[in-house]
């Protein structure tokens, strides 16, 4: 039986699931070029904005490892430590719409089985700073975009009408969904913040709004550690540092448990899965959650920075796992999108222990004192 690597996301033919995230990997012709001759599915662009942005002094990302002996975490490098997570406090692109615009023509043309998405991002604070999404809308589209991100989530805007504060205002979620979609003629994702109460609340609202997926997660707002030498940021400028957003490892089962409380709530919708992806297995996750497509920031970056490598593994593992399964019947990730979607349920649905078993709670488990011989009561 032969594996079918390709899914319809949103209407959207995709030739596989794998797209490269709106980050440092998607910000430039070349690298979105390098992507897709890579083998990347689609990408979606480096958030487009209209007005210029300037970034931080020195670095506008890094990365965080720890060191199996002492679990330290810390962005200095050091032989033989794991990757942890990336920081980062990078605004939107730096490029205009006029230098995204002909990019975005000259990219599609060179590429017309790949799958271009445009990020884009405005205020929302009034009447003209919604026409600026449907600008933004209609310039990436008539360039040949096939679908259009709402970036709801950057965490380091300090507009209170902008970034991830749009995607804690459910309100926002829908009226600037509602002004995109009046002018959209492709699908409208709309990528949300992970640092909200509960996700599901302003996903509903982007639904009401008319978007056709949501996408999540996004970076985690975080700070770097202090050095306890230089009693320093290990990132700052001038001693100093604001609230940025954490992604990689360390924010997959964050990202997956955001994932599963949107599958779970909307089991029809379309979902993209983002956070901590670098090979196949995790990828999985997302799909088995229900996720139709998944896209990677991280592992790419540190793979000369479009990850060729990750996506080879993500195509190899795919094909691997839906062999696997032959016996199954499964030919395409549709087989198996979704299936583990049910098996996140309330606590107090979770089995107890049959009382023969039952300690008390004093087993012993990894992570816990072993018990006092004294103190073990068999009930
Ligand atoms: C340096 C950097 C810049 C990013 N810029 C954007 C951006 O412009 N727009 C956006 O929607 N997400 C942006 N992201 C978030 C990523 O697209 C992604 O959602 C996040 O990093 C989690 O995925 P990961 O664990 O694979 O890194 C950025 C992430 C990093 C590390």
């Amino acid at each position: 039986m032969s594996v079918d690597r390709s899914v319809t996301f949103t209407g959207i033919h995709f030739e596989n699931p794998f797209l490269l995230s709106s980050a440092p990997p998607t910000e430039s012709e070349s690298n979105i070029t390098r992507a897709f001759e890579a083998g990347w599915g689609g990408v979606v662009t480096k958030t487009i904005g209209l007005h210029p942005v300037v970034n931080v002094y020195g670095a506008k990302a890094k990365f965080m490892r720890t060191s199996p002996e002492d679990a330290n975490v810390s962005m200095k490098k050091r032989p033989g430590a794991a990757l942890h997570s990336s920081w980062n406090w990078e605004l939107i692109s730096d490029k205009t719409l006029e230098w995204w615009a002909p990019r975005i023509r000259r990219i599609k043309e060179a590429f017309p089985n790949k799958v271009l998405i445009a990020s884009i991002m405005a205020g929302s604070g009034n009447d003209k700073e919604l026409k600026h999404w449907q600008e933004l809308a209609e310039t990436a589209q008539g360039e040949g975009a096939e679908g259009l991100e709402l970036n709801f989530s950057c965490p380091h805007m300090d507009r209170r009408d902008m970034g991830s504060n749009i995607g804690k205002d459910q309100g926002l979620c829908s009226v600037v969904t509602e002004a995109v979609k009046e002018v959209a003629k492709v699908p409208v994702w709309c990528k949300l913040t992970p640092a909200t109460a509960d996700i599901v609340v302003e996903a509903a609202a982007c639904f009401r709004g008319g978007a056709d997926a949501i996408v999540s997660s996004n970076t985690f707002p975080s700070i770097p550690l202090i050095d306890p030498e230089t009693l320093e940021f290990e990132i700052n400028v001038d001693g100093l540092v604001s609230s940025g957003g954490l992604g990689g490892p360390a924010i997959l089962p964050l990202a997956l448990a955001k994932m599963a409380q949107l599958t779970k709530a909307f089991p029809d919708r379309s979902f993209s899965g983002i956070g901590g992806l670098s090979d196949f297995n995790q990828a999985a996750s997302y799909f088995l959650l229900g996720c139709g497509t998944v896209q990677v920031c991280t592992a790419a970056m540190l793979d000369q920075a479009v990850g060729p490598n990750v996506i080879k593994r993500l195509l190899s593992g795919l094909d691997k796992f839906i062999e696997e399964h032959a016996k199954d019947g499964w030919k395409s990730v549709e087989d198996f999108r979704g299936i583990r979607r049910d098996r996140i349920v309330l606590q107090s649905e979770i089995r107890r222990p049959d009382s023969s078993e039952y300690f008390s709670g004093y087993e012993t488990v990894e992570g816990y004192a072993a018990p006092q011989p004294e103190a073990v009561v068999r009930v």
